[in-house]
This record gives C-alpha cells, sequence and structure tokens, in this order.
C-alpha cells in the first residue's frame, strides 16, 4: 500500500542531510571509524545527551538530538545495540524496524559501521526488510491523509562498507518485504472488496513473475469431487475457487515442496452462525492463503533454486436458504465422509480437499498448511507462537529452526490415536468438530486423515496472522505471518 520507502546503499562518508542514525554499545561507545567520522565534539554531545535522557546504549533503545552545526544532518539518532550478548546475535530485521520508527519521513542516513558487531551484507539486507515492514501501513479506505505520517515513504540511505554486495543481497530481500506487504494487504482488505474471485485474480498475478497459475471455478471443483470444499460455499452467492501456483526454479521435473493455505475470505460460521462481537475480524480468515501467495512472490522474485507449489482454497462461509447444514455428510474428494456438525468448522474442509488433490497430482516432498483454523490455538498459545503439527519429526525440527531465525516462532502441539477417537462418527467416516477440549488438536486430526505418507506439516496461525503483539517491524492489524518463515526454510534446506 502506498509504499514508496526507498533505500540505497553508499560507501561510508557519504552524509545526505536530514537524520543521522548511528550505533553505539551499551559503554555509549561508537565503532572507532564513526567516531572519527563525527568528530569528538559530537561524540562528546552524545555523551552528554545520554546522561541528560539517561540513555544507556541498550539493546532496543534509541535517542534523538539536534545535530551539530559540523554536521550536515538536522538530528542525529543514536541506537544502542546493548551488551556482549546482545551484540552477538543481532537481530537485524528487528534493528531496521527502530530505524525506521525513529527517522523521521525525509531523508535519513544510517551508517552501518556498528561497534562489536560484525556487519555482513546479509544483515543489511535484512535492515532494510525490517525499514520496509515498519514504514508499511494500511490506508487505501482513508480519505483523509495524514501529511506528517512516516509511513508508506522515507528515503534512506546506509552507508556499508561494501554497496555493491550490499546491494545484490538487497535485490531478494526486498522480494521477501513485497511478498509480506502482499499477505498483509490481502488480509486487511475488507471481505466486500475481497471475495474468492477477487483473491485467484490476485493469485493470479503471480504470472508476471514466471508463476504458473491455474484458476478452478466451482464446475471444475465439482468435476474432481472436491465436495467438501463445495459445501463450505454452498451458503455464498459468490463462488469458490481453488488457486494452483507453480514457481519451478529447480531442476526439470524434481519433486516439488509444497504449501496449502485457508482462504476462507469470510467467516460468519454459516448456519452455525458466530456471535455478533468481533466477527469483522474474519475478513482476516484468509491469512494462511494470503501468506502462501506471499511466499510465491517472495521465491519467484528473488528466482529460488526450488521447485514450489502453492494451493489455496477460497470461499466464503456464509448462512442461506442454500447453506450447508448441521446433519449435513459430504464426501471428499479423498472418498471419505464427514459429518458436519459445526458449520463454523469450516476451515478443515476447505483444507481436506486442498490436501489431498496436491498430495494427489504433485507427489511434494513435503506439504505445509497454513490456516487460521482453531480459536483454541489462543487459549494454548496466546498470540506469540504459531502452532504446529507435523508427522515427521527433521521437518517440525527445521521449520521451528526456521521460526527462532526470523522470529515467526512456532511451538508443537500434538497429533495421535487419542485425538483421531475424539473425532469418530455415528454416521460418516469422521465428524467436523468434537467440542471445546483439545480443539487445535482435533483439527489437526482431521487434517491428518488427508495425508498418506509425505511429510506434512500444520501450521495453525489464528494468533499471530492478525491482532497479534506489536513489534518494531508490524504496527498494524495483519502481520503478513509465515512469509519470512516459510522463505527461510526454503532457503536453508531445499534450494539445489
Ligand atoms: N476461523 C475460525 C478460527 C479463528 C478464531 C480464527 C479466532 C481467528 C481467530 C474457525 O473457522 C472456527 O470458527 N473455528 C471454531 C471451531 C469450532 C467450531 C470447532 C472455533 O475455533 O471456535
Ligand atoms: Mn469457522
Ligand atoms: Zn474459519
Amino acid at each position: 500500500m502506498a509504499d514508496s520507502v526507498k533505500i540505497d546503499f553508499q560507501a561510508h562518508g557519504a552524509v545526505e542531510g536530514g537524520d543521522l542514525i548511528v550505533f553505539v554499545d551499551e559503554n555509549l561507545k561508537l565503532a572507532p571509524a564513526v567516531a572519527k567520522q563525527l568528530g569528538p565534539k559530537a561524540v562528546d554531545l552524545i555523551a552528554k545527551a545520554a546522561e541528560v535522557e539517561s540513555f544507556k546504549g541498550k539493546v532496543k533503545s534509541a535517542m534523538t538530538i539536534a545535530a551539530p552545526s559540523a554536521l550536515s544532518a538536522d538530528r542525529l539518532i543514536v541506537i544502542g545495540v546493548g551488551g556482549e550478548k546482545d551484540r552477538q546475535n543481532p537481530d537485524w530485521v528487528q534493528l531496521g524496524g527502530l530505524v525506521a520508527g525513529r527517522a523521521s519521513a525525509k531523508i535519513a542516513t544510517a551508517v552501518l559501521d556498528l561497534p562489536g558487531i560484525e556487519v555482513t551484507p546479509d544483515g543489511i539486507a535484512d535492515m532494510a526488510l525490517g525499514v520496509r515492514l515498519r514504514r508499511y501501513s494500511f490506508d487505501r479506505y482513508k480519505t483523509k491523509k495524514d501529511e506528517n505520517k512516516t509511513d508508506g515513504t522515507g528515503s534512506f540511505v546506509f552507508t556499508v562498507p561494501d554497496p555493491a554486495a550490499a546491494k545484490k543481497v538487497h535485490k531478494a530481500r526486498d522480494g521477501v518485504a513485497t511478498g509480506v506487504i502482499m499477505a498483509r494487504d490481502l488480509v486487511n482488505e475488507p471481505p466486500n472488496v475481497l471475495g474468492p474471485q477477487e483473491f485467484a485474480a490476485r493469485a493470479e498475478a503471480l504470472s508476471k513473475l514466471g508463476v504458473e497459475v491455474e484458476i478452478f471455478d466451482e464446475k471444475a471443483m465439482q468435476k474432481l469431487g472436491m465436495r467438501a470444499l463445495l459445501g463450505v460455499g454452498q451458503g455464498s452467492t459468490r463462488g469458490s475457487r481453488v488457486a494452483i501456483m507453480r514457481w519451478n526454479g529447480g531442476k526439470a521435473g524434481a519433486q516439488p515442496i509444497a504449501f496449502i493455505g485457508k482462504g476462507v475470505v469470510f467467516d460468519s460460521g454459516g448456519i452455525s452462525i458466530k456471535p455478533g462481537g468481533g466477527m469483522e475480524d474474519m475478513k482476516g480468515d484468509m491469512a494462511g492463503a494470503a501468506c502462501v501467495v506471499g511466499l510465491m512472490h517472495a521465491l519467484a522474485s528473488r528466482k529460488a533454486k526450488a521447485n514450489v507449489v502453492g494451493a489455496i482454497g477460497l470461499v466464503e462461509n456464509m448462512p442461506d436458504g442454500n447453506a450447508q447444514r448441521p446433519g449435513d455428510i459430504v464426501t471428499t474428494l479423498s472418498g471419505q465422509t464427514i459429518e458436519i456438525i459445526n458449520t463454523d468448522a469450516e476451515g478443515r474442509l476447505v483444507l481436506a480437499d486442498v490436501l489431498w488433490y496436491v498430495q494427489d497430482r504433485f507427489k511434494p516432498k513435503f506439504m505445509i498448511d497454513l490456516a487460521t483454523l482453531t480459536g483454541a490455538i489462543l487459549v494454548a498459545l496466546a498470540q506469540e507462537y504459531a502452532g504446529l503439527f507435523a508427522n515427521n519429526d527433521e521437518l517440525a525440527q527445521r521449520i521451528t529452526a526456521a521460526g527462532q531465525a526470523t522470529g515467526e516462532r512456532v511451538w508443537r502441539m500434538p497429533l495421535g490415536p487419542e485425538f483421531d477417537k475424539m473425532i469418530e462418527s455415528k454416521f460418516a467416516d469422521m465428524k467436523n468438530s468434537a467440542g471445546r477440549h483439545g480443539g487445535s488438536s482435533t483439527a489437526a486430526a482431521l487434517l491428518q486423515k488427508f495425508v498418506n505418507d509425505v511429510p506434512w506439516a500444520h501450521l495453525d496461525i489464528a494468533g499471530t496472522a492478525m491482532g497479534s503483539p506489536q513489534t518494531e517491524v508490524n504496527k498494524g492489524w495483519s502481520s503478513g505471518w509465515g512469509v519470512r518463515l516459510l522463505d527461510r526454510l526454503v532457503r536453508d534446506h531445499y534450494e539445489s
């Protein structure tokens, strides 16, 4: 949205006016070359201002002072990088967010020579990513713009040891930032604007990057036999869609990896209608699908050396004379039957058919699905972790590690025969709801019935995708959760 944040890389020494940003450790020490660049007067000024403001150079802290006239800058922004332990493993993305949060809307120069920290092209690119995520805002529907807002704008110069190397890594990483922003935009869009068809069109736009996109309409899905998915959408006047996206950046014919997303463009609950309070948040019930689209954008724009399938099920869950009822039994694409107990447990019905389809057609190396699947995951993990369910320890461990690396953290939750038993139905092969206890695990247990022996992981992102705690790089409602995590997973393990 209105995203015109500019980031340039130059050799150390250049200052373009505006804000000058420098970094100090917990002893208020600048990197030696920066101290030299600023001169003793400015170094002295920093020490004095720090005393007045009791600024201690702690990690994630900052102070702003008027720049001395000798510097060609208006304001001097001093950012703390903390003690030795903080400096061993700097969080570059959050640091970028802090820089963008402190700098003004005009031009800012950040001197990326940090005391006691090795500044790598990778770290620099992550900082730039943090800058863009921090400056994101969704204001498409505000007719009055705030002129003083820094959101969506800003011009940054990073002075770095090797501008060419930084530019190269940044170019790839910038596609990840755009992918996160795309996912955020999709989740923020109101549900009258973004129906299944409109969402599918956004997926189709990825073809500009060389992604092959197929869209199934209801007729195509009927022919295939995706009756569980179609049942969810049958109360809506807007037709359901499935979008299949393929990025073939790996070896020709090599087994792909697959990402599947829940795309309920609005979840009223259907006949088992939800209470009115907060129902507007259910426009975000397509965050899993939004993440898959954002991820495909990220991978394609950086020309990832992997074959990747993205598949999303797009439906609207509405009450209507033609809507699905509690008591209905649907036959899924797999042939297994599901008794509908609660029409509000719809996400698993959508995913059941898409998981089966992807597994059957693409024979992937692994499948990872993302879904705002259960309120119960918020009860278990608040909005700090996404729930991770997996039938494969290696895949679970790799996702967990990528979560640690990106700050999009996951916590493993149980699957098992106890939960399979809880979804046994009197009339069909299984039922779609088993009540409150273990609600996230019984939902995952249903999904597992549509996965054969392929390594599979399910991420329940109902807590993390929207309304989650604010960070230096997430100041809005939708977080774009998962794009950075999964891009990192692919980068670390699945590129030849
Ligand atoms: N989309 C909701 C889950 C959800 C809740 C997402 C809160 C984001 C925030 C899902 O379709 C749902 O309604 N789940 C029910 C399942 C129940 C009926 C078995 C739930 O969690 O209450
Ligand atoms: Mn629901
Ligand atoms: Zn839902």
